[in-house]
């Protein structure tokens, strides 16, 4: 983690895969703390593809005005297949010593951290990863960026849909984003009490989903609302309709799929107070003399972990949560 890095004059930062609500705000902290320790910024625009074709412009502390409460990244993002090459990566590595770029600070997620890991490995090139996305798949932080406001999001999506689901009492499969995690999915069915959540980590058993709503039909219960991750076994919500069709009727059935919703819209203070922190801390981290890290925020304290560590295992969902969901529904 400590690494004999050059003395860092001159910081380039990217936001990389899928935006997060806050990434305006990591990227504002980035440009406002080094630029108050007196060292230069560069904003990449378009995460990695903009490093390999040299979309890359000074910053200064006026560029990130009045960004804080916006969603979005003024960055921009993108995810790079270019970058997936070898060739790709000596593209950007190449424009990184064009511009007398000595450290990148990279937010995204876990691709992002895996691109910026690839980087360090192959090229030398020193590394701090901020972890944002909505996915809260990242270990290394209690939080990523953007995950609070998501939630919010669903969760108010949730008590709408509730309402109308008891006026017409009827069944409601909600999809929300998680390919392959259902933090969303799992905090937002408890929040929203959903009477059953499907999650990727889980095996989905149709017969038993088909046992819980016969169960629940015996039990009066007239509407339901099922949180679906997009990644559960069965491939979401549609897929899941087609198998209830028919067995079900009763409930008269819908499919609201909350999608890209989720990760727009303006940041919560949450995400807002954490993307300030992270952004600042891996400025911090750098000018003490480390790299090829990720900064994080866990029990309320900054912490750092490589990213080679962070990139190597997917944060897992909590049992007492999984079980709590279990109890309540
Ligand atoms: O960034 C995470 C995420 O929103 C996932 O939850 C989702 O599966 C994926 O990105 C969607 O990606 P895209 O916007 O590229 O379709």
């Amino acid at each position: 983690m400590l690494k004999p890095v050059v003395e860092i004059k001159n910081i380039g930062v990217l936001t990389s895969g899928g935006d997060s609500p806050g990434m305006n705000a990591a990227v504002r902290a980035v440009v406002r703390s080094a630029t108050k320790s007196g060292i230069e910024v560069l904003g990449i625009k378009h995460g990695y593809r903009g490093l390999i074709s040299g979309e890359i412009e000074l910053m200064d502390t006026h560029s990130v005005s009045n960004i804080i409460q916006k969603g979005g990244t003024i960055l921009k993002s993108a995810r790079s297949d270019e970058f997936r090459t070898k060739e790709g990566r000596a593209k950007a590595a190449k424009n990184i010593k064009k511009h007398g770029i000595d450290a990148l600070v990279t937010i995204g997620g876990d691709g992002t951290f895996t691109g910026a890991n690839i980087l360090s490995e192959e090229h030398g090139v020193n590394v701090v990863g901020v972890p944002a996305t909505i996915d809260n798949d990242i270990i290394g932080t209690d939080e990523t960026i953007g995950y609070d406001t998501a939630l919010n999001t669903a969760l108010e999506a949730m008590d709408k849909i509730r309402d109308t689901a008891d006026a017409h009492e009827r069944m409601f499969l909600v999809e929300v984003m998680g390919r392959d995690s259902g933090f969303i999915a799992l905090l937002t069915g408890i929040a929203g009490g959903a009477e059953l959540v499907l999650l990727p980590e889980e095996l989905t058993d149709v017969k038993e989903v088909k046992a819980q709503l016969n169960s629940m039909l015996e039990n009066q219960v007239r509407s339901s609302l099922i949180v679906v991750a997009e990644g559960d076994e069965i491939g979401g919500a549609i897929k899941l309709a087609e198998q209830l069709k028919g067995d079900f009727d009763k409930y008269d059935m819908r499919v609201c799929i909350l999608g890209h919703i989720q990760r727009g819209g303006s940041p919560t203070a949450r995400d807002r107070v954490n993307a300030s922190r992270m952004g600042a801390e891996a400025v911090k981290v750098l000018l003490e003399g480390h790299s090829d890290v990720m900064v994080g925020v866990v029990n309320n304290q900054t912490k750092i972990t490589p990213i080679r560590v962070a990139v190597s295992r997917k944060k897992e969902l909590d049992q007492g949560l999984l079980e709590l969901a279990r109890i309540l529904r």
